[in-house]
């Protein structure tokens, strides 16, 4: 038995009459400890299927256990961070992080909340702020805070929905390290959704695209042995790196491609990279799969340049 396990998954929304079949025969398995990442295009589903692991919707058909129990609503062995902070602006970074503490130990003493409460704000480093509410941070800090906030209730698992994606590269890179250091610290199990392949290989023991949507279903499996602290300009030079990066992104673009083209399955191997036309050394530009309002969905993935420019210790200065 796995620790979190997902079997069979679909999902639809139905929306103005219109049934949108968003995630279908998803099947993933996760130990504990682990640290997996799933990397997919921008509308593909992947907040709906984070949102089905946290309890905060249901699969329409499948089903979804920790520790061999059904997922039936959201609960606190699961930790959540949001695409969008969700922080309650009324409440300093102190009290957004104490309410979520007092909540899930409500039998604790007074001064173990708050021991809990100043531990997990210094592991982000935000003791320096913790008197300033969310209008008086920056976008990093309250990824931070939200960061401190889900640990802080000690969940079983991390799930983390494009934690670091509205922020410039430089601060994403530095608390692209954080997350590395606080991971290696509590070995939670950790599920991190991105749209950045970089970033994907950089964090996790294993990453799995999402193909295109609609009717998105997970790829194969890419394990990371590349051995940690993982250094960001190091491992660009690595040969399994540059190979996994383009195995992913060619597994990707096929499913863009079979998309465009009717087929619901990719014409590409996870150990091959190959087997489609589409000009994959360009990994810089904008693919654009159909989707069902005929609006682009797009994704762009990190070039190992960019990547290169950044020095991640300068970037600690927000707090
Ligand atoms: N409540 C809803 N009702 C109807 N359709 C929805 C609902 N939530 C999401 N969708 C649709 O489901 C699809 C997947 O949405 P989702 O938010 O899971 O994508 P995503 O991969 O997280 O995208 P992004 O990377 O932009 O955050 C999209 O086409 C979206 O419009
Ligand atoms: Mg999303």
């Amino acid at each position: 038995m796995s620790f979190l396990e997902l079997r069979g998954v679909d999902k639809s929304y139905v929306s103005r009459g219109n049934s949108l079949a968003v995630l279908r025969e998803i099947n993933l398995e996760i130990e504990e400890g682990e640290f997996v990442a799933i990397v997919g295009y921008s509308g593909a589903g992947k907040t709906t299927l984070i949102s089905m692991i946290a309890g905060l919707i249901h699969p329409d058909r499948g089903t979804i256990l920790l520790r061999g129990q059904k997922i039936m609503e959201p609960g606190p062995d699961r930790g959540v961070v949001f695409q969008n902070y969700s922080l309650l602006p009324w409440m300093t970074v102190e009290q957004n992080v104490r309410i979520a503490v007092d909540q899930v130990f409500p039998d604790w003493t007074v001064e173990k909340r708050k021991g809990q409460t100043d531990h997990y704000i210094e592991m982000v480093r935000l003791t320096p702020a913790k008197h300033k509410k969310p209008a008086e941070l920056s976008g990093g800090m309250k990824q931070r805070v939200a960061v401190a906030r889900a640990l802080a209730m000690e969940p079983q698992v991390l799930l983390m929905d494009e934690p670091l994606g509205a922020l410039d590269a430089l601060t994403r890179a530095t608390l692209q390290d954080r997350i590395d250091e606080i991971w290696r610290e509590t070995r939670k199990t950790v599920v991190l959704i991105t749209n950045d392949v970089d970033e994907a290989i950089l964090l996790a023991d294993r990453v799995i695209p999402l193909s295109a949507g609609p009717g998105a279903t997970l790829g194969p499996s890419f394990r990371i042995d590349i051995p940690r602290p993982r250094n960001r300009k190091e491992i660009n030079h690595e040969p399994s790196f540059k190979r996994i990066r383009k195995d992913i992104i060619d597994y990707l673009l096929a499913s863009g491609k079979a998309k465009r083209e009717g087929r619901t399955k990719p014409h590409v191997s996870a150990a091959g990279g190959g087997g489609m036309d589409g000009n994959v050394t360009d990994q810089s530009r904008t693919i654009a799969p159909p989707n069902r309002r005929g609006e682009e969905e797009t994704w762009r993935p990190f070039t190992p340049s960019k990547c290169e420019a950044i020095e991640p210790a300068t970037a600690e200065i927000e707090s």
